[in-house]
């Protein structure tokens, strides 16, 4: 089983950035630890702060692995192209945030990409991705 992870605009400063939203530990040992607390799974990690790099990673990964985890950051709430992108592709892609949008500034309680993802999951830190991982695993079990 593969699995991709994308992470949009910003959260290539994860550890750093905002740590009473974000938390203090940086994506790349997260993922060491996700990807070991998966493993057998296939884990795959880009980063991108360009919108088309995210579209581009869409359509090279979602006609062949077995799902997307996509943290789009701010283009979340602003990119039809990522909300094209997705739909494009028949790999199942999970939304993802690390802080609760709903519980922050207005402009973050809509997203552009949502209605074209499996589900949303926001708000439990650096475990939104592992809970992904969950649906993404037994998705064929439900
Ligand atoms: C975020 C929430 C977005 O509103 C914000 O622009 C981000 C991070 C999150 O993971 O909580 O960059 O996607």
């Amino acid at each position: 089983m593969r699995i991709q992870i994308i992470n949009g605009p910003n959260l290539n400063l994860l550890g750093k950035r905002e740590p009473e939203v974000y938390g203090n530990q940086s994506f790349e040992t997260f993922f060491q630890t996700l990807t070991q607390s998966f493993a057998p799974i296939e884990l795959h990690y880009f980063q991108s702060n360009v919108e088309g790099e995210i579209v581009d990673k869409l359509q090279e990964v979602g006609f062949s692995f077995d799902g997307v985890i996509l943290n789009a950051g701010a283009y979340t709430h602003t990119s039809v192209a990522i909300h094209d992108a997705i739909g494009s592709i028949p790999s199942p892609v999970v939304e993802v945030h690390i802080s609760n949008v709903f519980a922050r500034e207005e402009f973050r309680h809509h997203s552009l990409i949502t209605s074209k993802c499996a589900g949303l999951i926001t708000g439990f830190g650096l475990q939104s991705y592992a809970l992904a991982m969950i649906y993404l695993m037994n998705r064929g079990n439900s």
